[in-house]
Order: structure tokens, then C-alpha cells, then sequence
């Protein structure tokens, strides 16, 4: 167990990086909104493998949520959130209140970062805006922070894609660090959401992995038609009634757009998302043309959550 320092102020989190890179010490962030599970457990203890402070911040950020309703129901778990940094050896959480962040709240930020491309279709297409308050807030913690490496989850693989083209576009001295999902034993990817579906739909949700897995596989065989990649992944989920797909596509990892024809010039990505009873899920996988045994391993062979 570590001693624990909790700050609220922007100039004292500031401050306490400054302090310890003018010691010599490697400073490691992971951005969060709370309500901490085993996913941001593995965020936490890789930057603390890899830095010797680390700091979590736990804000809900009000500027990515579309529907204030969602804002509300949003889990507030800080007393459970600082028993797990402790337990994991985090030196800082920096838990801001709105008004610590953007002073003229309700009023956003007169600021606010717009990625391209990257941020507009999948998820983007449902959420206006969305990806927008992330990349607002993430490059707000990033100008606090300096220069350090940053944590994000692979789970969330539209918000990493728009992180690493936020941080090149704008020159953040920050190293976005990318991590493996986490996943229940069935390989359900580990999400705060997952508390919400029934017991029923629950075991109907582990259908994505399952899509991801065929997929995967598809072109690690010789599969070169994003279309046909798509339709697979919908022919998979189809077959859970309680399962309503959004979107199953392969796509370039950087770019998120469809690429005309597999050919693995580039690296690509599986993406899948669906509603499963009111919840909405996604997930995605790594996928190599041509090395079968690799592509169905990554997935498979998943850090095994709680
Ligand atoms: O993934 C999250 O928890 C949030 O989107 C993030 C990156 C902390 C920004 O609020």
C-alpha cells in the first residue's frame, strides 16, 4: 500500500508532475471517469511497471455526454475508486470538480479540440459531440500533465485512434501508451456497462467476441472483402436474438476507414458494436492477413478479467 496524495486543484497536480520529472522521475497518467474495474486495473499497474509516479484522474467529464440523463446515472464510486489506486501503488489521483475544469460551467469551454476524420462515423455517428468532449478534456489533462506516457484501454478503440491523432496534431510531449482489452472468461470485453444487462443478456453478450473471433479467423484465411468481413460478423450475431447489431466492420487502425480490399499494407482492425437489452456494447479486435495463428490468439488469449 502506498501513501496516497488526493488533489483537486489544477495548479497542485501541475505542480506535483513538475516536482517529481525535476527529481528525475518517469510520470505516468491514467485519464478515467472512475467507477474503477479490472480494466482500469491494468492500466494502472502497467504505468506503474513502467513510471515511477503515477497518477489517476477520476473526473466525469460533463463535455462527452450527450444526454444529461446519462451525466447523472453515471457511477460515483470515489471512496471504492482511491482504495484500488492505493492498493495498486498509484502516488496521485487528481479528482477536479467541474468548476476546477471548466471555470464557466454550465457555459462549455470556449475551447474546445475537434478531431477529423478519425472521431466522425461508428461510434461518432451516434454520439455528436462525443468524441469531441473526449478530445477536449483528455488534451486539457495532457497540458496539465507534461510531458509524460499515457495510459488509454484498447477497448475503447475509436477514443485511442482520436487520442494518438490529437496528441500528434497538436505536439503533446506525451506518450500514449495503448493496452490490451480486458475480458471476462467467456471473452466478453470488460466495460462499466456490463452491470446493466440481465443475466440473460449477459451470457447473449459474449456474441461479440465470438464475431470477432470468426472474423479474425475469415481473414486470417484468405478473406479479402471488407464487405464479406461485415457480413460474417452480422451472420454470427444474428444468431442471439437478444443481440441487435449496429456496426461489424474491418477497418484501417489508424484511420478507421474501410479499406477497399484487405491486403495488409496496413494494419487493420475488427470493430463491432451492438445493443443488448438498453445497453450498447463494443468491442474490436486485431486482426493480420495471412498469420492465423497470431490473429485468433490476440483475441483469445486476452488478459482474463475479474
Ligand atoms: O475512457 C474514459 O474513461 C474517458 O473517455 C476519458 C478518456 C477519461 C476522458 O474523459
Amino acid at each position: 500500500m502506498s501513501d496516497l496524495e488526493v488533489l483537486h486543484s489544477v495548479e497542485t497536480f501541475r505542480r506535483t508532475f513538475e516536482a517529481a520529472r525535476a527529481e528525475g522521475r518517469t510520470v505516468g497518467l491514467v485519464p478515467t471517469m472512475g467507477a474503477l474495474h479490472a480494466g482500469h486495473e491494468s492500466l494502472i499497474a502497467r504505468a506503474g511497471d513502467e513510471c515511477d509516479l503515477v497518477a489517476v484522474s477520476i473526473f466525469v467529464n460533463p463535455l462527452q455526454f450527450g444526454d444529461p440523463t446519462d451525466l447523472d446515472r453515471y457511477p460515483r464510486t470515489l471512496h471504492h475508486d482511491l482504495e484500488v489506486c492505493r492498493r495498486l501503488g498509484a502516488g496521485v489521483v487528481f479528482a477536479p470538480g467541474v468548476s476546477e475544469m471548466y471555470p464557466d460551467w454550465p457555459e462549455p469551454p470556449s475551447t474546445v479540440v475537434s478531431v477529423g476524420p478519425e472521431a466522425r462515423g461508428w461510434e461518432g455517428s451516434s454520439r455528436p459531440g462525443h468524441f469531441d468532449g473526449v478530445a477536449t478534456v483528455v488534451a486539457k489533462l495532457f497540458a496539465i500533465a507534461g510531458r509524460c506516457r499515457a495510459y488509454f484501454g484498447e477497448k475503447d478503440f475509436q477514443q485511442l485512434a482520436v487520442v494518438h491523432r490529437m496528441t500528434a496534431d497538436l505536439g503533446f510531449p506525451v506518450e500514449v501508451v495503448a493496452c490490451p482489452t480486458v475480458r471476462e472468461h467467456d471473452g466478453l470485453a470488460l466495460s462499466s456497462r456490463n452491470v446493466r444487462l440481465t443475466p440473460d443478456e449477459r451470457r447473449a453478450a459474449a456474441v461479440l467476441s465470438r464475431a470477432l473471433s470468426s472474423a479474425a479467423v475469415a481473414v486470417a484465411s484468405g478473406e479479402r472483402r471488407p464487405g464479406a468481413v461485415g457480413d460474417l460478423m452480422a451472420a454470427v450475431v444474428a444468431t442471439e436474438p437478444l443481440v441487435t447489431l449496429d456496426y461489424g466492420a474491418v477497418v484501417d487502425a489508424a484511420t478507421l476507414r474501410t479499406p477497399e480490399r484487405i491486403d495488409g499494407h496496413r494494419p487493420l482492425r475488427l470493430l463491432i458494436a451492438a445493443e443488448v437489452g438498453g445497453v450498447h456494447l463494443i468491442d474490436n479486435a486485431p486482426v493480420e492477413v495471412g498469420r492465423r495463428a497470431e490473429g485468433v490468439r490476440a483475441l483469445a488469449g486476452a488478459v482474463t478479467g475479474g
